[in-house]
């Protein structure tokens, strides 16, 4: 049997096992997805494992996309563009290190009304999800990237991969097309951001990366203002279809069950 595995801290809440298990069945593949909590001492231990043939893959989260690339052997285009890492994969005895995430963002808003292309979109947050978003809408061509981090300095660094964007202090509300928040903040129920956005002009789209509670205070607020809200279900799911693909070469249905299955 084989095996697959999300690594994180923390991953209690991550939802990859529900859905990668529900593919295995439905495609009836001898194999299991487990989740496991890490701490950066045990990543080298889990690369050994899939070196050793005894893990067949691996999902990487929050917080070691980046920690995880020294320990691959070759990455994607993707991968290198983003220094993100969220898949990787043993193939001629060499760790490969793929980002699902961009194909999953990417695929999310070809599912949307809302098309990005020349809009201009305002970035809440810089941590291991964003260099993934901004690599998507660069080649979804949208026209202006401004970012805004609570500590500036991590959103600054962020000017190493990507010219194209600019940065602005946490508070400042730039004019924007689309919003997204990046940010963790959301994640826990009862948290918000201190940001207001009541002074916004509304049919602006504001998207969440956070979909578990499916709709967060910014998206609420949002809502209630008059604008477009979306979670990121969509994009979770396509970028473990995305992963699915890799493994197992081939192509992962999605459909409504599947969209129902993560509604918990
Ligand atoms: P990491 O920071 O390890 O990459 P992440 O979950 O990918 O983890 O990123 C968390 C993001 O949420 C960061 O942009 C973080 O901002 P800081 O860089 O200032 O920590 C942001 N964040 C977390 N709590 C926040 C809060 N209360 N207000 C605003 N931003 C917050």
């Amino acid at each position: 049997m084989k095996k697959y595995l999300v690594i994180g801290n923390p991953i209690e809440h991550s939802l990859s096992p529900l859905l990668h298990n529900y593919w295995i069945k439905k495609n009836n593949i001898n194999a299991i997805y487990d989740k496991q909590k890490l701490n950066n001492e045990d990543l080298e231990s889990v690369v050994t494992k899939i070196k050793n043939k005894k893990i067949d893959g691996v999902n990487i989260t929050v917080p070691f996309k980046e920690k995880i690339i020294s320990f691959c052997d070759k990455l994607s285009p993707e991968a290198e563009g983003t220094q993100s890492v969220n898949t990787i994969s043993l193939e001629n005895d060499k760790i490969v290190g793929y980002n699902t995430d961009i194909k999953g963002f990417k695929a999310a808003f070809e599912n949307l009304k809302f098309n990005v292309k020349g809009k201009k979109i305002f970035i809440l947050g810089a941590g291991g999800v964003v260099p993934s978003i901004v690599f998507s809408l660069n080649e979804m061509r949208v026209s202006e990237i401004i970012i805004s981090n609570r500590t500036k300095d991590k959103a600054e660094k962020l000017n190493n991969f990507f010219k194209n964007i600019s940065i602005i202090d946490w508070g400042e509300l730039p004019n924007f097309d689309l919003i997204i928040n990046a940010t963790s903040v959301g994640l826990n129920d009862k948290d918000e951001l201190d940001l207001d956005f009541s002074k916004i002009k509304n049919n602006k789209f504001f998207y969440d990366v956070i979909y578990n509670p499916r709709e967060t205070k910014f998206l609420k607020n949002a809502r209630k203002l008059g604008n477009e809200t979306e979670n990121g279900k969509k994009m979770f799911i396509n970028q473990a279809a995305e992963a699915f693909k890799i493994w197992h070469g081939i192509q992962p249905e999605i459909n409504e069950e599947v969209s129902k299955l993560l509604d918990q």
